[in-house]
């Protein structure tokens, strides 16, 4: 298993996204690193309605109403950030591929188990 570096911890808001670049097989290219008021976690920013970028290359993702949600820019399929449930949207009901996260806290980094 592969320690990644997913950056600091200390700039990482609540609600905040975080890309990171991953040089994977596609469609696993990079990770979204997330802060909610339950924790951070990281997912594959892959959608589980068809295998691409949840930004659609943009480097962001689309604005939601709810300040925890991940919206992927092609369909609108709304994730929640805790868990990376579909809570709306074509693939409604499906996860998030999750990636397990390692807080360091006394050396301010988060790193990708991969
Ligand atoms: S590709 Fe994400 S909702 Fe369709």
């Amino acid at each position: 298993m592969e320690r990644f570096d997913l950056g600091p911890l200390s700039d990482l808001e609540l609600h905040a996204v975080r890309f990171v670049r991953y040089d994977g097989p596609p469609p696993r290219r990079s990770i979204l690193v997330v802060r909610s008021v339950e924790g951070v976690r990281a997912y594959w920013n892959v959608c589980r309605h068809l295998p691409i970028p949840l930004d659609a290359g943009a480097g962001r993702l689309p604005t939601s109403p709810r300040p925890n949600e991940l919206v992927c820019a092609t369909h609108g399929a709304r994730y929640r950030m805790e868990d990376g449930l579909c809570v709306g949207g074509p693939c409604t009901g499906a996860l998030l591929d999750e990636i397990e996260v390692e807080i360091d806290a006394a050396a301010d980094r988060l790193w990708a188990r991969i």
